[in-house]
């Protein structure tokens, strides 16, 4: 971070500066242990400064107003300004108002220090409420300035998608349906949805995760090589990707390609309606229409309470060869895989078949993998990637309207259909394979 800079935590709770300062030492910077030295912390912290406020309230924006302008902030209304809304979604149209009523989105001039906002999703509903959000965003801020957090963009082994696509002579030519078989993006989670009941009720599991994580992991396992490593071409090839989803909007069609699901137990949550339908698991059977990818299917999972966090890509590849393996095993599956997993490990998996050491020809599996490194001992977070490249505006691991918009254009029609559609009640703890099959 640069000397001058200082960070403005807004919100209803009653903090002093202090206060707000031991709750981000004791939430976040303890943890550090000793990467830090204590020095450097506690400067950091007297960066902080709290601001007491209701987002409706053009009193809040006078405060952020006065706070810019006071001696002791050592801020200049022209500096550089980052809003950063960790809030949930409902909030977003009062504050883009009052924001732009308040003058704080207004450049002093194109020199003089830039204004960026950085969004959370899900950013809308369904697609007439996200167009309705881009629209009133796209008042006030140019596309240039604004930055949707999508953190699995962040994720080093998600961002190594590209690189190992596109820098290995190896995999890309086998990378279209001549050799895979079907691909699975799984996004499963151990825990249940805990304290978040008011968000979650009113979300559920394909809003919460499909229209967006899901989606850009498949956009990024299926698009076109970039070319070039930007923003610009890097967004539009994940837009192409999504821009030629197969639509599923029949209820028939729904019905075959989608399981749905919710654990037992969920409606006793907090803040749940006791007749709630909505879905903490699914798995959506999606087709890309294009030439690379014709016919071939992609699983998209996720689930909540499941019995383990699990969040891996699995590649299967065709079994089109004959094996030289003993004539008793020419009928068996010789099948390649190729993971990449997120969480727990980090790293690429590959399966491959080899003879096993012996007199015999038998073969077996055997399996090459490369982890980064255990979780634990990760250096960043994703979270830490997304809020520098926004400070040095970097949109590539941001979302753009575009690929928002066309997200919700796949989602929109399977969320519409979702009261009719069949909701298995799973006991928590399930393991993936216990739901019904689409794999038809
Ligand atoms: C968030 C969802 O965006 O992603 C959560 O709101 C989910 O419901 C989380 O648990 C998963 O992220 P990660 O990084 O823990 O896999």
């Amino acid at each position: 971070m640069p000397e001058d800079f200082q960070v403005l935590g807004i919100s209803r709770r009653n903090y002093t500066d202090t206060q707000f300062r031991d709750f981000i030492f004791e939430k976040s910077l303890k943890k550090l242990g000793n990467k830090f030295d204590k020095n450097i912390i506690s400067n950091f912290l007297k960066k902080l400064i709290y601001i007491k406020g209701y987002f409706n309230e053009d009193s809040t924006y006078n405060r952020i107003n006065e706070c810019l302008l006071s001696k002791t902030s050592g801020l200049n209304f022209c500096d550089n300004k980052l809003y950063y809304l960790a809030v949930p979604p409902k909030f977003y149209m009062d504050i883009f108002k009052n924001l732009a009523k308040s003058g704080l989105t207004l450049s002093c001039s194109p020199e003089s220090g830039w204004t960026r906002i950085l969004v959370e999703k899900p950013f809308g509903r369904d697609i007439s409420t996200a167009a309705k959000l881009d629209q009133m965003l796209g008042k006030l801020f140019m596309e240039k300035q604004i930055f949707r957090i999508d953190h699995y963009l962040a994720k080093d082994t998600i961002r190594n998608i590209l690189f190992f696509r596109f820098s290995n002579i190896i995999f890309e030519p086998i990378w279209n349906n001549n050799y895979i078989e079907k691909i699975e993006i799984k996004l499963l989670e151990d825990l249940d949805i805990g304290t978040r009941g008011s968000f979650y009720d009113n979300i559920g599991a394909l809003r919460d995760v499909g229209q967006n994580h899901i989606l850009q992991m498949l956009a990024l396992i299926a698009m076109e090589n970039p070319k070039e490593h930007s923003a610009e071409k890097i967004r539009e090839g994940r837009v192409k990707v999504l821009k030629s989803l197969m639509p599923i909007n029949k209820p028939e069609d729904i019905e075959k390609n989608i399981i749905r699901g919710q654990y037992d137990g969920y409606k006793d949550n907090k803040d749940v309606e006791s007749t709630s339908k909505t879905e903490t698991y699914f798995n959506v059977k999606a087709y890309i229409a294009n030439k690379r990818w014709k016919d071939v299917p992609f699983y998209l999972e996720s689930g909540k309470a499941l019995d383990s966090k699990k969040t891996e890509i699995v590649i299967y590849f065709r079994n089109t060869i004959n094996c030289l393996c003993h004539q008793d095993h020419k009928d068996s599956v010789h099948q390649n895989i190729l993971s990449i997993k997120i969480f727990p490990k980090e790293g690429i998996f590959i399966r491959f078949w080899a003879k096993k050491p012996g007199l015999y020809s038998d073969l077996e599996p055997r399996d090459l993998e490369f982890e980064y490194k255990t979780i634990e001992n990760k250096s960043t977070d994703a979270y830490e990637k997304v809020l520098l490249d926004c400070m040095r505006g970097d949109q590539t691991l941001f979302t753009s309207t575009e690929e928002v918009k066309l997200a919700w254009k796949y989602i929109t029609p399977i969320l519409k259909n979702w009261s009719s559609t069949k909701l298995h009640i799973y006991e928590k703890n399930s393991s993936p394979g216990a739901f019904p099959s689409n794999n038809q």
